[in-house]
């Protein structure tokens, strides 16, 4: 068991972002990847199709012989995983929970904002997160829809991203937070344009560190550690693997070879 890959599954390019935090993390492991770039972007999509789409996500990764499932996808987490973890028997980590602690431990003055995808503000599930560890932080949300055809478009350091930035942001930084949790994987796509507008006072959470922390945690706990051959990552794709290779390849900052277009669901 131990030797099988992990899967990790995002809507686009965003889960990468998680990705590359495990991928440093446990350079050992063997990953396999899902951008369901034909169905991007879910943060519109209603919580059933999401839903579907996580367990057509989940079920393709699970015929890789996958021994552990990261839903690199804040969307899919808020929605989807309490029914990935009863339906299936291995190990499912989410991105919520890891963002929410990291959260919760470094702001000073208790003012947070939580920014993300419609589905994932609607859902609260960073609230109720973040209450349950400490009921007297506030928290301020706001969802950055564009952000994602942004970070997919590979414009994150655009001066587009910089105006959509700042209308976005404004209200919040006006509600004086000191910490800002990136709530969409896509988001530290544009950590530089974030950081450009809000300055050095604003911590920025980006879940996936925290995600990388969880999964190496899992992979002890659970005996799980690889120790085989380091094996090269396996990307499959819904639709469009020339975008993923460019876009990812420079988030990643190398060649993305052999990226394979697949099909989920009945498309
Ligand atoms: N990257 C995803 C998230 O963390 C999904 C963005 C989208 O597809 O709208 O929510």
């Amino acid at each position: 068991m131990s030797e099988r890959a992990i899967g990790i599954f995002d809507s686009g390019v965003g889960g990468l972002t998680v990705f590359k935090e495990i991928e440093r993390l446990l350079p050992g492991e063997e990953l396999v990847y899902i951008g369901d770039t034909a169905r991007v972007p879910y943060g519109c999509k209603s919580p059933a199709t999401v839903v579907r789409y996580a367990l057509e996500a989940a079920n393709f990764l699970l015929d890789q012989e996958v021994k552990m499932l990261v839903v690199a996808c804040n969307t899919a987490s808020s929605t989807a995983l309490p029914v990935l973890e009863e339906r299936f028997r291995i190990p499912v980590v989410g991105v919520i929970g890891p963002g929410a602690r990291k959260a919760a431990a470094v702001t000073r003055n208790g003012r947070v904002g939580v920014i993300g995808t419609m589905a994932t503000v609607k859902s609260e599930a960073y609230t109720r997160a973040i209450h349950a560890l400490n009921p007297d932080i506030q928290i301020f949300s706001k969802p950055c829809p564009l952000f994602v055809p942004l970070a997919e478009e590979g414009w994150g350091d655009h001066p587009v991203a910089l105006m959509v930035a700042r209308e976005y942001l404004e209200p919040l930084a006006a509600e004086n937070v000191d910490t800002l949790v990136l709530g969409c994987t896509h988001y530290p796509i544009l950590k530089n344009t974030l950081r450009k507008f809000l300055g050095d006072g604003v911590r920025l959470v980006d879940s996936a560190q925290e995600t990388a922390q969880t999964v190496s945690r899992l992979l002890k706990s659970d005996d799980l550690y690889r120790s085989g051959k380091p094996r090269p990552p396996r990307f499959f794709v819904t639709d469009s693997c020339e975008n993923f290779e460019k876009v990812g390849g420079s988030f990643l900052d190398r060649r993305l070879d052999g990226v394979q277009e697949i099909q989920l669901g009945f498309m």
